[in-house]
């Protein structure tokens, strides 16, 4: 739970200045746009091009933050500005890392998830938005809300790190086994029968355990905990064009959530940057082949649940994760029925919090009504939820997320 205050707007301010991300080097970097796409040198030679490709976890592709700038190939390498021009559309290079601060070479990582070249006021930008491979990245005046600007920081699903974040009390390198035991803190949101909720690791409120929730899951076998048989009375997946969400209700004093918490919101933007918990990594096949969700949201209490991960443009707005007292009616209007297990295609809710043209801040008087849950459809009902091994082999994936592309600047 992130309640605003002097206390957590000043932890905000001191974030703001950190640039470097939250998540521990090496990371991929990858377009707000298209997280199956990752920022790569086309060789560690000097001079290469850095381009976009398809995320593959090569060396060529693990960025480290480190001094001011953003290295790769053994820290020997620096993302640079190709002849310190500072026209716009100027391209990106790599460049033998300098010992005394070539200005070419830095870069700080924004609050809002821009790679800036310092003291330039330009940023790293995804030329014209297009997310094809090759496309090779420039730098551009900075704008704000400008998606082409936007680099999230992540990993591959099948090479994730032990930690993800400093102070992390779990892992990310969770294996293939199950444990009812385990401090796995790697949630997978798939569908209907195959989503993970953040609950403790031992009977504990949500407000007190919220940096250290663990994945419990309805498929075994990612090396999560498992969510015993008759956890959930009611569960309702749907797929939007901008997102993936399961909302429903349960007993989870069965997964450690105490018998009258009304519980709190978890999100990967704590007061602090890290997440809540610290390290969770949010995982999907939806909109592409094990895709790392760089924005969800999430409220669990001892009888209801709400988990909404999202994708492009509009990501962190969809997953707003700031109206953390407001519970799950009113963040993700949904159907919340017991009895019901169904999976569904549907619209995507206005963004939580925004109301035509304004913005509603908590605690603000009057409190808006919530919005009306989108229209769903195509819905497919089950009969239950109840614990399955995840699959050894998916079924080849078919729908990536691919919208057009969108204006520089
Ligand atoms: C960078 O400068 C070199 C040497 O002046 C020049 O040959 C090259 O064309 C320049 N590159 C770009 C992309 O402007
Ligand atoms: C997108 O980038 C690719 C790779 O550089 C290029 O071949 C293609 O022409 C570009 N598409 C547009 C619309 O500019």
């Amino acid at each position: 739970m992130f309640s605003f205050s002097f206390v957590s707007l000043a932890l905000c301010a001191v974030l703001a200045s950190a640039q470097t991300p939250s998540e521990i080097s090496p990371v991929l970097l990858e377009p707000g746009n298209n997280a199956g796409k990752c920022l790569t040198a086309a060789s560690n030679s000097d001079g290469a091009a850095v381009t976009i490709q398809a995320c593959t976890g090569a060396s060529s592709q693990q960025w480290t933050f480190s001094g001011g700038s953003v290295k790769l190939f053994g820290n020997s390498k620096c993302l640079d500005v190709t002849n310190g021009s500072t026209k716009d559309g100027t391209k990106l290079q790599i460049w033998t890392c300098s010992t005394n601060g070539n200005p070419n070479q830095q870069f700080w990582y924004t609050g809002d998830k821009r790679l800036s070249w310092t003291n330039h006021g330009k940023c790293v930008d995804l030329t014209d938005g297009n997310q094809s491979n090759g496309n090779r990245i420039q730098v551009w005046s900075c704008g704000n809300g400008n998606a082409n600007q936007v680099w999230n920081t992540g990993y591959l699903a099948s090479a994730l790190p032990s930690k993800s974040e400093n102070g992390q009390t779990g892992t990310n390198a969770c294996g293939t086994s199950s444990s009812q035991s385990s401090q796995c803190q790697t949630a997978w949101i798939n569908g209907v029968d195959d989503f993970c909720l953040w609950a403790p690791p031992s009977v504990g409120t949500i407000g007190d355990t919220e940096r250290e929730e663990v994945a419990w899951c309805t498929r075994s076998g990612r090396g999560t905990r498992v969510i015993p048989d008759g956890t959930l009375k009611g569960v309702h997946f749907v797929k939007t064009p901008d997102y993936v969400q399961v909302t429903g209700v349960g007993d989870f004093t069965k997964i450690n959530v105490p018998r009258g918490d009304a519980g709190g919101e978890l999100d990967p933007h704590g007061a602090d940057g890290n997440g809540n918990p610290i390290g969770g990594l949010v995982f999907g096949n939806s909109f592409g082949n094990q895709l790392q969700y760089h924005e969800w949201t999430s409220f669990i209490s001892d009888t209801e649940f709400c988990f909404r991960a999202c994708v492009g443009p509009n990501a962190a707005r969809n997953c707003q994760h700031i109206y953390d007292e407001m519970g799950c009616f009113w963040n993700m209007p949904a159907n919340y029925d017991a009895g019901t297990f169904e999976s569904c295609q549907g619209d995507d809710d206005l963004p939580m919090g925004v109301y035509g043209t304004s913005t509603w801040f908590q605690g603000v008087n009057p409190t808006p009504p919530a919005h009306p849950a989108a229209k769903s459809s195509n819905c497919a009902r089950i009969p239950t939820v109840s614990a399955k091994p995840a699959q050894k082999k998916r079924d080849a994936f078919t729908t990536f997320y691919a919208p057009g592309p969108t204006p520089t600047a």
